[in-house]
């Protein structure tokens, strides 16, 4: 499986966000991940397509992995594509025809992934495991970066790594050097860090120790 660091957008400083962007690219991480918050599916806002829109046209080169926590992220497929999103996340607890809209955003050209919130057993996505290029396990309850990694969500991994071999499974919340090490060691591939590497004075060498960290 390929290793990807993802920093996320949600703890940069928001009052350069062009030049955090950019920053984020020139650590060499594979992708940014961009957390769209809707205050209902979760308490509190951040992101809409405009800050997508700005991703594609300041870092065109840097894949746009998007995360929506919202109730109805149907509604809103069209607008996050049509801004530039390449991979959608949406989630299993969403009030939406699951299938549907995973088929529709593939349609769309794009990648389709499905997230877990801590709660929600692996079995909810069973019915979807066929039809998922990507699996996104919350490590904490979404919402606000900043939070501590959910140990008890790493048995999770190891169920669908052992289900999906081939399966691209993400961790997302509280990850840093220590907390991606026992993730990949679940069976995780691919990794959110956003407070953690967002403060870091230099990304780049805190995004290739991490890579080098969960690659052994
Ligand atoms: C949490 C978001 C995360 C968040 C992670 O609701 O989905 O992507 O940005 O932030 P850290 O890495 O600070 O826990
Ligand atoms: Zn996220």
């Amino acid at each position: 499986m390929k290793t990807e660091i993802l920093p996320s957008l949600l703890a940069a400083d928001f009052g350069r966000l062009a030049d955090e962007i950019l920053r984020a690219e020139s650590s060499g991480a594979e992708a940014l991940h961009i957390d769209v918050m809707d205050a209902h599916f979760v308490p509190n806002l951040s992101f809409g397509p405009d800050v997508v829109a700005l991703a594609a046209k300041v870092a065109p080169g840097f894949y746009r992995n998007v995360h929506l926590m919202m109730t109805r992220p149907d509604l809103y497929l069209e607008a996050f594509a049509k801004a530039g999103a390449q991979t959608i996340q949406i989630h299993v607890e969403a009030d939406c025809d699951i299938h549907t809209e995973l088929k529709r955003i593939r349609s769309m050209g794009l990648r389709n992934a499905l997230a877990l919130n801590p709660e929600t057993p692996v079995s909810g996505l069973y019915p979807y495991l066929g039809e998922v290029d990507e699996v996104l396990v919350m490590t904490v309850h979404p919402g606000y970066g900043g939070q501590k990694f959910i140990e008890e969500c790493m048995p999770k991994v190891v169920e669908l790594r052992r289900l999906r071999p081939d399966l691209d499974i993400m961790v997302d919340g509280g990850v840093n050097a220590a907390t991606a090490v026992v993730a990949a060691k679940a069976g995780a591939n691919q990794f959110v860090a956003g407070s953690y590497l967002f403060r870091q004075p230099d990304m780049r060498s805190a995004v290739d120790s991490m890579r080098r960290e969960v690659s052994v």
